[in-house]
């Protein structure tokens, strides 16, 4: 698979207007709604391989750092940094994995329950909110206690009880959740989370802090700063389908 053939020339992203739209929507209602939609299963069964392949029809407006470059592209990018520096096979699936729940976007939902960054709801939105002035048209922005500090949770209640705006790492945590080890899972579920993390650190355990460290923090240079195109080859491809096909042989339920 050559690195052109993962690239969508004619792809613009368009981050501002993806976030005026995605802080007017991503309310506590929503999100619990969505979240509680998808864990149905909504979208049927296929096999892990055929879900992965299916991203190369899927870009992400909300990311300008990938110019182009195809779900799938991101994918292998960032499998890519994971296995060049030594990791073991599950977190080489992780890397595969950690944004497919954007083949939400594919099957007809609103990339705003789908892609960006995610913060929690039914709390005060953190000033690290990327746009947090567009927050003001959200629903919530006023609310008598969903605008307060711990809003519907209790001081170091933990990340994995609080409900997050709805996107493709809630997603892809249902469907693995039982699946690949904690820790990865807990990661997998934040990795949108990150830069907004220190605003809710009076939510977080100390599990939490201690995985953000070991954890998600590793993950972010794998995810984030392998965006060039010249990582994005396909040559570890057999290898990637090799251990998928092993691992996750039949259909799963999505
Ligand atoms: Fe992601
Ligand atoms: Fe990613």
């Amino acid at each position: 698979m050559t690195t052109e053939s993962l690239v969508n020339t004619q792809f613009k992203s368009d981050k501002e207007n993806f976030y005026m739209r995605h802080h007017a929507i991503q309310s506590l209602a929503t999100a619990a709604e969505k979240r509680e939609h998808y864990k149905q299963r909504v979208l049927g069964p296929a096999t892990l391989w055929d879900r992965l392949m299916s991203l190369k029809d899927v870009n992400d407006e909300s990311d300008a750092d990938l110019e182009g470059m195809t779900q799938l592209g991101h994918a292998l990018q960032t499998a890519n940094a994971i296995a060049n520096d030594g990791q073991d096979e599950d977190w080489i699936i992780i890397g595969l994995i950690h944004d497919l729940g954007k083949i939400m976007q594919a099957a007809g939902e609103k990339p705003e329950f789908v892609v960006g960054d995610v913060y929690p709801v039914g709390c005060q939105f953190g000033r690290k909110i990327v746009y947090y002035a567009y927050l003001q048209a959200n629903p919530d922005w006023n609310h008598p206690v969903y605008s307060t500090k711990y809003g519907i949770y209790e001081p170091e209640c933990g990340l994995m009880n609080v409900i997050m705006s709805f996107g493709h790492d809630e997603y892809i945590y249902q469907i693995f959740k039982d699946k690949l080890p904690y820790e990865l899972l807990w990661m997998v579920r934040h990795h949108s989370f990150q830069s907004v993390a220190d605003d809710y650190v009076h939510l977080m355990t100390k599990e939490d802090k201690e995985l953000r460290e070991s954890h998600m923090r590793k993950f972010m240079a794998y995810d984030l700063y392998t965006k060039d195109k010249y990582n994005a080859g396909g040559h570890k491809l057999k290898y990637y389908e090799e251990i998928v096909k092993r691992r996750f042989p039949e259909p799963i339920e999505w």
